[in-house]
């Protein structure tokens, strides 16, 4: 049986407080819908850790940069609720834009460092939007710990560092990426690549576990990249937004392995924006 849909705030917190006073742990899946077995597999984890799961359904105008792509982002309540149903999930949560961000709506949630690379400097203000958002969610659902892919990496130091910084009582946990059998990482955009672009997306993942392996032994970003760029490029990729080595944890960049480090990739495919992370 299909979780209850909730959509308003006050029906959300007269459960939450209830389940609070039972003593009952609850943990919550924010995602924008679409979803996949990555978002799946976060349901899950939850399930096992938690007395209550919530998952979120709400895509958010405000880390959109393009107009297009929000118009265009899947929207697929219905199929979303029977995919969570098998898992058990205690309450799906889908507020609509007057439930976040009522008439008067003034506040910006803003972390600094970590959002001016990577993703952060291509999409201005779309990680202000996710720490806005994902702040209010925290708040909405007064969850004990909430569960975030890594495929997202940048997004999962963004939102540890937010509730971190804001005293916010709530476990932040990151989740192991979710692969396609080809190695394409799972992405609610996947669902928008046309058949042939779909062949040929898992070569982002192939290009970087390549040169993660290189890197290992001894490699250098500077030699790898034009190797890497020219096998992209053939494969149909039109740009590639970076495709840098990174601190996982301070995302300073380096062009030899140094520490724990992380390949990061954002590229475009046929118009779809692919992005993609792995440890090194
Ligand atoms: O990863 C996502 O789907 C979104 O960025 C999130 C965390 C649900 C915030 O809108």
């Amino acid at each position: 049986m299909s979780a209850p849909i909730i959509r308003t705030l006050p029906e959300l917190r007269a459960l939450t407080r209830q389940w609070h006073r039972e003593g009952a742990t609850i943990g919550v899946v924010p995602t924008m819908g679409a979803l996949h077995q990555g978002h799946l597999s976060l349901a899950r984890a939850a399930r096992a850790d938690c007395d209550r799961v919530i998952v979120t359904i709400f895509v958010n105008p405000k880390q959109f940069n393009n107009p297009d792509d929000l118009k265009n982002y899947p929207r697929t309540e219905h199929e979303d609720a029977k995919k969570l149903a098998p898992i058990g999930v205690d309450v799906i949560y889908v507020p609509d834009g007057e439930q976040m961000y009522p008439d008067g709506f003034a506040t910006n949630v803003s972390v600094s460092g970590l959002t001016d690379v990577l993703c952060g400097a291509h999409r201005p203000g779309h990680f202000d939007g996710v720490a806005t958002v994902v702040a209010k969610l925290f708040g909405q659902t007064a969850a004990d710990r909430a569960y975030f892919g890594q495929k997202d990496w940048q997004q999962l130091q963004v939102v540890t560092r937010m509730a971190r910084d804001l005293d916010i009582d709530i476990e932040v946990i990151g989740c192991l990426t979710i692969r396609e059998e080809d190695g394409l990482a799972m992405s609610s955009r996947n669902l928008l690549l046309s058949d042939r672009a779909r062949i040929h997306a898992p070569k982002l993942a192939e290009v970087m576990e390549d040169m993660a392996e290189a890197l290992r032994a001894g490699g250098s970003m500077s030699a790898l990249m034009p190797d890497a760029e020219k096998r992209l490029k053939a494969a149909g990729f039109t740009e590639i937004e970076y495709l840098d080595l990174r601190d996982a944890a301070s995302l300073i960049q380096h062009d030899k392995l140094t520490g724990e480090c992380r390949l990061f990739a954002a590229a475009w495919l046929a118009g779809i924006r692919l992005i993609d992370n792995i440890a090194v």
